[in-house]
C-alpha cells in the first residue's frame, strides 16, 4: 500500500506535492471515485485516473547517463533530433532526464521515472554540486577567473559563488581547458557566465554531479544508479533543504 500522491508522483505523473493539489482539487479518482483527501493509501489493484488518464503504476527506476553531444535532454523534439530517451528503448518505464544539457553539452544526466526524486534534485534549494569541462577560445586571466568565481552578474542575476580553476591551455591554438564547479542550474549557465567576461564556450561537458562521475561509460551510454547511490543522492538533495 502507498499513499495516493505518492504513488502518482512514482509513476512520474506530477511532483508529490503537485499530486497533492490536483487530489484537493478533484482531479483524481480512485475504482471511479473522486477522492479529495490526502491520507488515502492505495494498492496495486487499484485503478487510479488523474483527469480521466489511468496512471500506470511503475517501479522506480534511476539511470546515469552520458549524454552526446547533439542530442536534446527531452523525451521528444518536434524537429526530429535525437532526444534523451531514444538511447532508452529497450527500457519499459517512462523514463526523463532530471534537468537538462544543453544540445551541444555532453556529460553526465540522471535519467528516471520516479518524479518526486526529480524534483527534489532540481529544487533550486537542494542544488547539488556540478563539475562542467569546459574548452574556452582565449585563456582568462587570473583576475577573471577570481571574477567567475566571487559571481557575476547574469541577466537572471548574480551567480552564486563558484570554483574556476585552468587545467591546460593551447598556445598554438589559442584555447583553454577550464574545469568549473556550481552549485546553480541556470539554463546555459556555464556558457553565459564565460560569455559575460569575454570568452566564447567551444566545447562543454558536464563531469560530476553530486558525488557521481562518468567514470568508464561511454558516450551515449547508460548504467543503473545502485540503490545506495540513490539513498545518497536524496540525502544530498535534502540535507540542503
Ligand atoms: N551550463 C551550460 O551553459 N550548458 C549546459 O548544458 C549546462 C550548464
Amino acid at each position: 500500500m502507498e499513499r495516493l500522491q505518492k504513488m502518482i508522483a512514482h509513476a512520474g505523473f506530477a511532483s508529490r506535492r503537485k499530486a497533492e493539489e490536483m487530489i484537493l482539487d478533484g482531479q483524481v479518482k480512485v475504482n471511479g471515485k473522486i477522492v479529495r483527501e490526502l491520507g488515502v493509501k492505495v494498492s496495486t489493484t487499484d485503478k487510479i485516473e488523474v483527469n480521466g488518464i489511468p496512471v500506470e503504476r511503475e517501479e522506480p527506476v534511476y539511470f546515469l547517463f552520458y549524454k552526446p553531444r547533439g542530442v536534446i535532454s527531452s523525451v521528444k523534439d518536434e524537429k526530429g533530433r535525437k532526444v534523451v530517451t531514444d538511447f532508452f528503448q529497450a527500457v519499459k518505464e517512462r523514463v526523463y532526464p532530471v534537468g537538462r544539457l544543453d544540445y551541444d553539452t555532453s556529460g553526465l544526466l540522471i535519467v528516471t521515472n520516479d518524479g518526486e526524486f526529480a524534483n527534489l534534485l532540481m529544487h533550486p534549494r537542494n542544488e547539488i554540486e556540478k563539475v562542467y569541462v569546459a574548452k574556452i577560445k582565449g585563456v582568462p586571466t587570473r583576475e577573471e577567473i577570481r571574477k567567475i568565481e566571487g559571481g557575476i552578474m547574469l541577466e537572471d542575476g548574480k551567480t552564486a559563488p563558484a570554483k574556476a580553476k585552468i587545467l591546460s591551455f593551447d598556445k598554438k591554438k589559442g584555447t583553454s581547458i577550464v574545469e568549473l564547479t556550481i552549485h546553480e542550474g541556470r539554463n546555459r549557465q556555464v556558457r553565459r557566465m564565460f560569455e559575460k567576461i569575454g570568452y566564447q564556450v567551444v566545447k562543454l561537458k558536464r563531469e560530476r554531479y553530486g558525488f557521481l562521475t562518468l567514470n568508464n561509460l561511454k558516450s551515449g551510454d547508460a548504467r543503473e544508479l545502485t540503490p545506495h547511490e540513490v539513498k545518497q543522492l536524496r540525502a544530498l538533495a535534502t540535507s540542503k533543504s
